[in-house]
């Protein structure tokens, strides 16, 4: 398979995602039918890449990241996004700031012309996840685990009823993390839809172990999987697949900036 120096690793049922350096190479990176990476990294390491993120957003992504109150979000959204752009370029084989998006009906961002890659993106906190996939609808959420203090009325608003019933019976010692995999399970799966807040959350039920039971309307094509990226993150993955084969890591800048100098070196020209 031409392109992987540190190949993306499977990700077992326990769902880890290994901190093995990936993506070393700037070549590109050859997608199989049927299988989907996952990359989780954190913004922290991109302190000094920002100007060259930055520079590879279009003007839509220009307005929508100045339209942001603070500079931490500004930062955080001109991450997210040029590491999105950067990241998938491997996978279409162009520059980051040739990729073209466009929308679904409820917001879901989709590649055009990308010969069938999609895509989905998670932020939060410090953390920030992406999944590639060929031809397969996907969604990936992740979750910083911190104390909320109106947990409970939220599991009274958004979860099923076997959802709560689950969660209750838990010890409280456990509830706080039953809480975020629940969570990201659900919103990885209303993202996969495309359909994301608008689709009722209480309208599915998701399991609160591993692997991850799905049941309700319109998800018998779907099956979720349970992530760890590890660093006090929760995640999940939706596929409209029960045969997707999961691989990914923890990603490293490194191989991804041979990509970005390029990208430089054009629009120096
Ligand atoms: C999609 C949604 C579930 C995101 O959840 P979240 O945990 O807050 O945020 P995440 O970081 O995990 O995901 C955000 C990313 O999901 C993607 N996204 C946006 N709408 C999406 C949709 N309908 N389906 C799938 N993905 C979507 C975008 O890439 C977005 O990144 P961006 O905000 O930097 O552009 C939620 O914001 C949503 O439903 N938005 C649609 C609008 C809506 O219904 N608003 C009502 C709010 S009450």
């Amino acid at each position: 398979m031409n392109g992987w120096v540190g190949n993306p690793l499977v990700i077992t049922q326990a769902g880890r995602l290994s901190p093995t350096p990936c993506l070393e190479s700037n070549h590109t990176v050859f997608l199989e039918q049927n299988h989907v990476h996952v990359w989780f990294t954190t913004f922290s390491q991109f302190s000094s890449s920002l100007d060259m993120f930055t520079r590879t957003l279009n003007p839509a992504e220009s307005l929508k990241m100045s339209r942001f109150a603070t500079e931490h979000l500004r930062v955080r959204f001109a991450c997210a996004h040029g590491l999105l752009r950067l990241l998938l370029s491997r996978y279409a084989d162009c520059l980051p700031g040739e990729l073209v998006f466009s929308e679904g009906s409820h917001g879901k961002p989709v590649l055009v012309g990308a010969k069938g890659l999609s895509f989905s993106l998670s932020h939060s906190g410090e953390g920030v996840a992406i999944a590639v996939a060929r031809d397969l609808d996907i969604g990936v959420d992740i979750e910083e685990i911190k104390p909320i203090e109106d947990r409970s009325s939220l599991v009274e608003r958004f979860f099923s009823a076997d959802e709560t019933y689950s969660y209750k019976a838990l010890p409280p010692s456990v509830q706080e993390t039953a809480f975020f995999r629940l969570w990201t399970r659900k919103e990885a799966f209303v993202k996969g839809l495309g359909l994301g807040l608008s689709h009722p959350l209480d309208s599915f039920s998701v399991g609160v172990d591993v692997p991850v039971s799905l049941a309700g309307h319109d998800s018998s094509d779907w099956s979720l999987h349970h992530l760890e990226p590890g660093h006090g993150f929760a995640g999940a993955l939706a596929v409209r697949s029960h045969q997707a084969a999961l691989y990914g890591g923890f990603l490293q800048l490194t191989g991804l900036h041979a990509r970005a100098s390029d990208e430089q070196k054009k629009a120096d020209k």
